[in-house]
């Protein structure tokens, strides 16, 4: 029997109270993300149960119970305090998939710290738009990322310390620098964990827009309602489970149920901080016997590249549940994992803003292939008209996908930008910026994103972002970067440029201007392809027209240009 029971029953009587009561939250009451994960696990008698399993690129296992984790992050939460961060301060996480990073998350929130997570790939530039914007104190990191820090340390007077996790005898410390080493460290048994309320504010998410640079979802305590539940009804986690996601939790999937959801709920996690193979994947799976899977489309598009021979070649049957989460899982790829592994996965929708799983199929509802399901009991959602905003009524038409505010996790602001988060109100809905239908049994299908944001395997990137990094190199005059379809990750980047007087265009200027973008935002953010143009279409007003460009690369029909001014 799955936790949820029945989707129609719970959709009856439902009431977030549900999951305080659980948590023995009640109104009012201190709550902090960062014991809830081990001190209370450990209260609930867990404390010698494993909490992590953790396996490195080269086969190192290492293993810590809730106990361990416990005392390993008071320790690290006890050092912050040393350090002289003061609660509310942001402390940046940017590293690879070490057991520091979901440590130091947890030390960092509980002592009152709010927790950046950054994806460890992002080069100089990213990395500065969003320490910048924070106006981060403190970072963690490893020797192979701090050189991009070092490089951008001038320009941000307020990082008083960048904390390196894996410094040893060999590493000459520079300014500012200081050595943590998590496993030499005494553990702290008793630590005072900063007394967080419901709106204290716990995590800062960067997320990529249209317009502008990418802006700081900030959540709050109170989040772990959400992310409890939901982990607990739609992820169907059990007692004896070993979990699996994939997300890195530089991006909200990682934290969410890659973090707090799970252990909240008192299960093991197992992470690989190693690339995607389909063997290995596999290998992991079978090998630390993995039963509720949380994974994404382009992985599992990969998965099916590899065919179900490699899939035969390993036993799998410990898998009991699989769900997906990040761009439209296609029918053929629920209808493979039904033939590879005997399991459809569920698909789940939900954004950095959200905080948590909002539209889904959640155990025992039948699965239509290619729908993302129906809304989480406690999600008012719609898809409205796109011109009235009024909801929707009529079975099949498209509208914008709409929720109406007050679920625990929802983000409170944009870190420094309550213009923006005010925009994304209309008429009492907080509008999520993507399309959808919704059919005669309430099943919602996705059709797209409302605005220029590329997603490329599961990952937002802003074209202005990478517009503006494009404008850095010395040859490009004006440019426009879109998506274009991409078999694997659903989109890639393009980027139309136009070049300044005096420079040709060429095979080895496109390289050199993809590896600009690469090395100063990401390897996600690099354009795989480049087209010189003369010039781009643009308004009369002078904004340039992306939507034509896009329209192009995916041979739609452009729609209305009247205002276009080069027609
Ligand atoms: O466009 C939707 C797409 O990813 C966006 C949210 O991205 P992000 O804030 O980075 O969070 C991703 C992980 C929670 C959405 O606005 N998206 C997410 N899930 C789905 C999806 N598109 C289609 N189907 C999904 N299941």
């Amino acid at each position: 029997m799955s936790n949820i029971g029945t989707y129609e029953e719970r959709l009856k009587s439902f009431d977030w109270s549900i999951a305080e009561k659980e948590l023995d939250y009640k109104s009012g009451d201190k709550i902090n993300i960062g014991w809830f994960l081990s001190d209370r696990n450990c209260q609930k008698g867990l404390a010698k149960k494993l909490a992590l399993i953790h396996e490195d690129h080269e086969g190192k296992v290492r293993k810590y119970t809730f106990d361990d984790m416990r005392t390993i992050t008071n320790a690290m939460a006890v050092f912050l305090q040393k350090l002289g961060i003061k609660p509310g301060e942001r402390v940046c996480i940017f590293m690879d998939r070490a057991p520091e990073l979901y440590f130091s998350f947890q030390g960092i929130l509980k002592m009152g710290g709010v927790a950046q997570p950054l994806f460890s790939a992002f080069g100089d530039e990213s990395l500065f738009t969003r320490l910048d914007n924070a106006k981060t104190a403190a970072i963690f990191t490893q020797k192979k990322h701090v050189a991009k820090v070092r490089k951008i340390l001038n320009t941000l007077p307020e990082l008083r310390h960048i904390i390196i996790v894996d410094a040893d005898e060999t590493t000459t410390l520079r300014d500012r620098e200081i050595a943590y080493n998590m496993e030499k460290e005494p553990r702290v048994e008793s630590f005072e964990v900063f007394p967080s309320t419901a709106e204290t504010p716990s995590v800062l998410h960067y997320t990529s827009g249209t317009t502008g640079q990418p802006k700081g979802a900030q959540h709050v305590h109170y989040s772990l309602i959400s992310q409890y539940l939901t982990a607990k009804w739609v992820l169907d986690l059990q007692p004896d489970d070993i979990y699996w996601c994939n997300a890195d939790p530089g991006w909200v999937t990682g934290t969410s149920y890659g973090i707090i959801g799970p252990w909240a709920n008192g299960i093991t996690q197992v992470v690989l901080d190693a690339g995607f193979s389909a063997e290995r994947w596999y290998k992991t799976i079978e090998k630390h016997k993995i039963t509720v899977w949380y994974s994404a489309p382009t992985a599992i598009r990969l998965l099916m590249r590899e065919g179900t021979e490699v899939v035969k070649k390993h036993d799998l049957s410990c898998l009991r549940h699989l769900c997906s989460v990040g761009e439209p899982l296609n029918p053929e790829a629920v209808i493979w994992s039904q033939e590879a592994f005997g399991k459809m996965f569920h698909d789940t929708f939900w954004q950095t803003e959200t905080g948590c799983i909002v539209i889904t199929n959640v155990p025992g509802m039948p699965i239509k292939p290619g729908s993302m399901g129906k809304p989480f009991p406690g999600i008012t959602a719609a898809v409205l008209d796109l011109k009235t905003y009024e909801p929707i009524t009529k079975a099949g038409t498209v509208g914008l996908i709409a929720l109406k505010p007050g679920w625990p996790s929802m983000m409170r602001t944009y870190w420094n930008n309550p213009t923006v988060y005010q925009s994304k109100f209309k008429n009492g809905w907080y509008v999520c910026g993507d399309r959808a239908s919704i059919d005669a049994d309430g099943y919602y299908w996705f059709v797209g994103r409302d605005d220029d944001v590329i997603n490329t395997g599961g990952h937002l990137v802003g074209p202005f972002e990478i517009e503006s990094a494009l404008l850095e190199h010395p040859a490009v005059a004006e440019s426009a970067a879109v998506g274009k379809p991409d078999q694997v990750n659903m989109e890639v980047v393009k980027a139309f440029v136009a070049l300044k007087p005096g420079f040709q265009p060429g095979d080895d200027l496109e390289l050199e201007i993809m590896n600009f973008i690469r090395k100063k935002l990401s390897p996600l953010a690099m354009p795989q392809e480049i087209e010189f143009v003369k010039s781009l279409p643009k308004t009369r007003s002078g904004k340039i027209m992306r939507r034509v460009l896009r329209a192009q690369e995916w041979g739609e029909p452009i729609g209305d240009i009247s205002t276009l001014e080069n027609d």
